[in-house]
This record gives structure tokens, C-alpha cells and sequence, in this order.
């Protein structure tokens, strides 16, 4: 979708926002899938309701993109614009054992930067990428550490209101791969409490979860991580494997030869493909467990 009202275009300099006509989101998501439109680059959060009232008075539809590494974006000219926050500098402050976040900084960097200054607690995330945005609003986690652990205060964009808003930790709910956030919320900045630890100690951790991740997950691929959450007691990438599914592929789309539960883009995957293998694997898993797989990776169709 293009913007074509120009009392819009002449506004956007004023909120510190840079247009980018015609992006094309294939460039900004870890599967490299994703039709086009334009982009809008955020400077300043402060804008966001004004922009978001603009866009909505106008008619055109609008979605957030954070770190685009748990997304995937359908094909073709894109019915929405692509609203992105562009990361401040600094990105994370530290006050005693409390990180203030940018959502969009960049999450393992974030995880890095803490642990340089002997605060620990999230060693397990060092792999997954994508922005502290993102993993706030999915609740992120790995070998066995969540964000949600170390919330205590969020600052986010509520639609519903078109306000900016606080929330101390205790009024979220962070449950496996989901939080009570709503759909259209806009995360902008967390408050994190962590654990004083030595770097040592930290650097120790954060070795052997990167070790476990290089031997079991396709890294040097795109991908968007784990296509499907693992259904209550069970994982789906090992009952994808069991069903013999690895190296099933519908065009460039392909799951994985080292995780079922990671799909690939081996090549030009568009998201159709994608989508239809994940309808296939989904199906076959219903047929022979009788289990209807949920996505874990975010669709926007
Ligand atoms: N397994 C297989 N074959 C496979 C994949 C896995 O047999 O192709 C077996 C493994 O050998 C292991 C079990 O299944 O015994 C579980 O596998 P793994 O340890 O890789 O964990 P997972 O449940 O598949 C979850 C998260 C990952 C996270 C890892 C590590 C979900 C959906 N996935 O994977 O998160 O990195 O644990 O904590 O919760 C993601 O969210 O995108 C993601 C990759």
C-alpha cells in the first residue's frame, strides 16, 4: 500500500519519521518471504499516536514490524502499511539490577551488553533473534528461561485507547509463547530485573545453550525458528521427525533436515508455499496423533 495523501507526506518529516516507498519486507524478515509496501521508520516513539491518528483518519491500514524473525508476511503489494520503530542510542541504561530497554534493540545484544555488566538471568535467550519488542510480546523463551521472568514494567502503544501507556509487571500475564497483551498493542520500552551475576559465570551459560542451539537448529538458514508450539507434554518438532517429514518440501519451502519444527526458505520460498507446507504438516501430525498443531510463528495474511 502506497501513501498517496499528501498532507500525510508532508507531516512525516516534522514526526521524525523516514519513508521508505515500496519496501520490500522479503529484506526486513529472517525467512526473507514478504510482499511490498511502505515503510515507515520512527525516530521518535512519542509520534506514534499522532502518526497512527493520521493513517487511521485516512484510511490506511497499518502494522508493526519489530525484529521480523518469528513473522511470516504474505505475497504481493501488501494491503497495509509497515510502521517500525528505528533503535535509539543508547539502547539499554542500567540502574543497580534494572535494564531500561528499547523495544527495538536488538535481543541478544541486549542479553550481551547485561552480562558484561555481571547481570545474568537470560542466558538462555543468546540465540533467539529478533528485538526485545518482539520477544516481550511473544513472551519469548529457550532452555528453559522466559522473558516474562524479569518484566517489571512495560511502555507500550495502546490502540484501543491511542495512548501511550505504563504497565507494572504483575498486571501482565506471560504464559508459554503468549501474554495477555492485546493484538494491536505496540511495545516501546521494558524495565528488566536481573540477577547480579559474575560475567564468568554468565559467559559459561550463554556457551553451552549457543553449543546445544549450533547442534540441533538450522542456523546458517532462513528461517523463522520453530514453525509450530509444542502441544501440552510433547514436541512437535519430534513428532514431525518421527513422521519422517524432514526434507518435505512444497517449491522452496522445506522443513528442515536438522529441526522439523524449523521450515526453511531454501531458495525463493514465497509465503503461499510456505503456507501450504505448513497446512500439509499439519494435516499429516491430525491424521497420526490426532493433534491439531497451533502456529508458533506469526502469520499475516
Ligand atoms: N527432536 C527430534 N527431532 C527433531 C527436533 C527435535 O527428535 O527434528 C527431539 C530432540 O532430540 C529433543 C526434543 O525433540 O529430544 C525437543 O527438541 P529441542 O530440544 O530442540 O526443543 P523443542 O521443543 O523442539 C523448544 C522451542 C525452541 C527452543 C528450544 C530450546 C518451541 C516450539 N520450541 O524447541 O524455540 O529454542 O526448545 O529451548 O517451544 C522458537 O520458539 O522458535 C524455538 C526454536
Amino acid at each position: 500500500m502506497r501513501i498517496k495523501d499528501a498532507k500525510i507526506l508532508a507531516a512525516l518529516p516534522n514526526l521524525g519519521v523516514d519513508r521508505v516507498e515500496g519496501a520490500s519486507l522479503s529484506d526486513y524478515t529472517s525467512l526473507g518471504i514478504g510482499g511490498t509496501t511502505d515503510l515507515l521508520l520512527i525516530k521518535r516513539r512519542a509520534s506514534i499516536p499522532e502518526l497512527v491518528r493520521m493513517l487511521d483518519d485516512a484510511g490506511y491500514a497499518h502494522k508493526f514490524l519489530g525484529g521480523g524473525s518469528n513473522l511470516l508476511i504474505r505475497d504481493g503489494e501488501l494491503p497495509w502499511v509497515m510502521l517500525h520503530l528505528v533503535k535509539p542510542e543508547p539502547e539499554v541504561r542500567l540502574e543497580g539490577n534494572f535494564a531500561f530497554v528499547d523495544a527495538a534493540a536488538d535481543l541478544g545484544r541486549t542479553v550481551t551488553f547485561c552480562a558484561k555488566n555481571n547481570l545474568g538471568g537470560m542466558e538462555g535467550l543468546i540465540g533467539v533473534p529478533g528485538t526485545i519488542g518482539g520477544a516481550l510480546r511473544m513472551n519469548a523463551g529457550a532452555y528453559g528461561i522466559q522473558i516474562g521472568t524479569y518484566v517489571r514494567e512495560v511502555e507500550l502503544y495502546r490502540a484501543a485507547s491511542r495512548s501511550l501507556v505504563t504497565l507494572k509487571g504483575d498486571e501482565i500475564h506471560f504464559e508459554y509463547r503468549h501474554t495477555s497483551f492485546a493484538l494491536d498493542d505496540i511495545m516501546l520500552a521494558v524495565k528488566l530485573e536481573l540477577p547480579s551475576k559474575p560475567f564468568k559465570e554468565i559467559l559459561n551459560g550463554i556457551r553451552i545453550c549457543n553449543e546445544k542451539r549450533r547442534s540441533s537448529q538450522p542456523l546458517n538458514q532462513k528461517s523463522a525458528g520453530c514453525i509450530f508450539k509444542n502441544p501440552p507434554g510433547a514436541s512437535a518438532g519430534r513428532m514431525l521427525d518421527e513422521l519422517g517429514l524432514k526434507g518435505l518440501n512444497v517449491g522452496d519451502a522445506r522443513v528442515s533436515d536438522r529441526h522439523a519444527n524449523f521450515f526453511v526458505n531454501a531458495g525463493n520460498a514465497t509465503a503461499a508455499q510456505m503456507l501450504s507446507l505448513i497446512d500439509t504438516v499439519r494435516e499429516r501430525v491430525r491424521q497420526s496423533y490426532g493433534i491439531t498443531l497451533e502456529e508458533e510463528v506469526i502469520i499475516w495474511k
